[in-house]
């Protein structure tokens, strides 16, 4: 596991983006491919996965169960699901790292086992709130402990018998919301989650592309138990959260010209291009096609001149991931960026508005961080120097791309888990006109 360890990126200023990329494969999409898989009936063929450590993690995961995955290569995965009675007791701690992902979703989906499982994680995700998964799942029955604060490691007694629940989320969270659907596929009766905002939605797709009915209301989903899944094929799409690093980099950088290819254009996802487009970004949709129940998009992006905005709190959750990225491009905008209703960022891989705004202070910004987001003012350049990514894989990558604004060179420390969601950043930056070396 590559949390830890000291990766450090040296960033020279300037530079142009040109090209075409296709980042790599969508990671929360990624992770339901392979829990779907191995828990339906038949084989799974998975194109296009992210090989990314918190997805290698969920697939070492089900391996400990018995599960027999092979691959991932070159994005290609064979599953061949057991069904929820061919999973095996591990003889081991489940340790997933640094995803978040896989501990809620499996808190959920492995208290339908008749057997104990533990679940651990890297000492970023040991910080993270779990409660939000473990509280409604004791309602539904199952006898999961927690660490002290409501952390990590997970201890999942298995062998409740579970009952469906009518839940709404007090926060806006698709993790939770899964956690609760998986847990739903082996309850009596129905389970039904209402949503405070539209979240991310590749679960309830997914289960449909596996064969599992699901129904569907405005902001409410449900599902009863004891259907069964049945292997399929996945095309996992580009991560658009890993796009929005290119996307902002090109905005922000003089001449840049970019397409990104075959990016999940999922509409509980699209929130970072319309901040962008609000923004003043030159971002064009050039095709939308549709790969195994997602929509997808190519999409061309140039260099524009960007201004402040107060970010609408509506698009807060269709955008949580990309905010790392959107500091950045506020940071590069004229006039001031108001961000709020963004209190989710506080517990995300770290407290990300606290951490952006040392980073961007350290690189000469005025950011006033809010219990609930931001205010930041832009400038025409930023400063060089160091920075902290905190472990904090979407924060480092933030920070590389300052670097095409910045007067001088920044050095991010700690960064080597990108990986843990896009594996090759340095590589594809490089080639595609960034002046990246880790170091
Ligand atoms: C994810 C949901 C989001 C997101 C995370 C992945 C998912 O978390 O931040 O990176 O795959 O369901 P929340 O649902 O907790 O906001």
């Amino acid at each position: 596991m590559s949390a830890g360890s000291n990766e450090r990126w040296r960033v020279a200023p300037g530079g142009t983006l040109r090209g075409e990329a296709r980042v790599p494969g969508d990671k929360s999409i990624s992770h339901r491919a392979v829990m779907l898989g191995a828990l339906a009936h038949g084989e799974t063929r998975v194109t296009g996965l992210l090989e990314g450590d918190d997805v290698l993690a969920t697939a070492g995961v089900f391996r400990a169960l018995g599960v027999a995955i092979e691959g991932p290569r070159k994005g290609a995965a064979t599953i061949h699901g057991v069904g929820w009675e061919g999973l095996q007791p591990p003889a081991e701690v489940l340790d997933v790292g640094n995803s978040g992902t896989s501990m809620r979703l499996l808190a959920g989906l492995l208290a339908g086992l008749p057997f104990a499982t533990v679940l651990t994680g890297d000492p970023s995700l040991s910080r993270r709130p779990m409660r939000r998964v473990t509280d409604p799942l004791a309602t539904m029955g199952a006898r999961i402990t927690t660490g002290e604060g409501g952390t990590a490691p997970l201890r999942i007694a298995g062998g409740a018998p579970l009952a469906g629940i009518d839940y709404t989320l007090p926060v806006a969270s698709a993790q939770v919301k899964s956690a609760l659907l998986l847990a739903g596929l082996r309850a009596e009766g129905r389970t039904c989650v209402t949503e405070p905002a539209p979240t991310r939605d590749h679960t309830e797709r997914m289960l449909e592309g596996f064969g599992y009915p699901v129904s569907r209301g405005a902001d409410t989903v449900c599902l009863a138990g004891g259907h069964r899944l049945h292997g399929t094929r996945v095309d996992v799409p580009a991560d658009i959260s890993s796009a929005a690093f290119l996307l902002v980099a090109a905005s922000i950088a003089p001449g840049s010209d970019l397409v990104l290819r075959h990016v999940g254009w999922n509409p509980t996802r699209t929130g970072v291009v319309d901040i962008l487009q609000r923004m003043g970004a030159d971002i064009q949709v050039l095709a939308v096609d549709e790969a195994g129940g997602e929509p997808v998009a190519d999409l061309r992006v140039r260099a524009a001149p960007l201004r402040g905005i107060a970010v609408p709190e509506a698009l807060v959750p269709l955008a949580i991931d990309e905010f790392p990225a959107l500091f950045i491009a506020a940071a590069c905008a004229e006039g001031e960026t108001v961000i709020t209703g963004a209190a989710e960022l506080r517990v995300k891989e770290s407290d990300r508005i606290a951490v952006m705004a040392e980073g961007l202070q350290a690189l000469g910004v005025t950011v006033e961080p809010r219990e609930d987001g931001a205010r930041i003012v832009g400038r025409p350049s930023l400063g060089g120097g160091r920075v902290h990514s905190y472990a904090d894989h979407r924060v480092a990558m933030a920070f590389a791309v300052a670097a095409l604004r910045a007067e001088a060179a920044i050095e991010v420390e700690d960064c080597a888990n990108a990986a843990t969601s896009f594996p090759g950043f340095v590589a594809l930056l490089r080639a595609l006109g960034l002046a990246i070396e880790a170091v």
